[in-house]
């Protein structure tokens, strides 16, 4: 049963529509300080413009094709083969991730709302960054139109 007590997450979330708006993030998102996993980095664009940003950068994608060539096309940058879904991979590289990117294929249909909602969850859980930035139309126009409620007497 729901009580005061209980365990909560401090995670912000951020939900943005495309790329653009994804990447236009970064400048107010990301400091000097932070360490961010970027998970579905393709070939390393955004990766990039992160680690301008960041202490430190891990572009992270599924598909081994996608590292190879982002590897090949930014040999100073760090990228790992990860599956998104795979949480405990994603806690064994081993860093106190503060902010993390997620811009999976397929993640702004309405039919993926709940699988962004659960995924979001899972790493505010299991890596407690400050902030996660994610691209999904879905989720933007869900958040748009959800609000806590507060009673009037607190
Ligand atoms: C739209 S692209 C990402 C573009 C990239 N964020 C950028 O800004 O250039 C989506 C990426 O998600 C990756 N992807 C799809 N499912 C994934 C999963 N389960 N785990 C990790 N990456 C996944 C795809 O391989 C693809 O490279």
């Amino acid at each position: 049963m729901a009580n005061e007590q209980q365990f909560k997450l401090k995670t912000r979330y951020i939900a943005t529509r495309g790329v653009r708006e994804y990447r236009e993030t970064i400048p107010s998102v990301v400091g000097a300080d932070d360490v961010v996993l970027e998970i579905g980095c393709e070939w390393g664009t955004t990766t990039v413009l992160l680690a301008r940003q960041c202490r430190e950068v891990i572009g992270t994608d599924v598909s081994p094709d996608c590292i190879a060539r982002a590897r090949q096309m930014h040999p100073d940058l760090h990228f790992e083969v990860l599956d998104a879904f795979d949480v405990r991979a994603a806690l064994a590289l081993g860093r106190p991730f503060t902010k993390v990117y997620v811009d999976l294929s397929g993640f702004s249909s309405y039919r993926a709302l709940l699988d962004v909602i659960a995924l979001l969850t899972m790493y505010a859980t299991v890596l407690r960054p400050d902030a996660i930035v994610v691209k999904s139309g879905a989720l933007k126009q869900f958040a748009a139109y959800c609000s806590a409620w507060r009673s009037p007497e607190r």
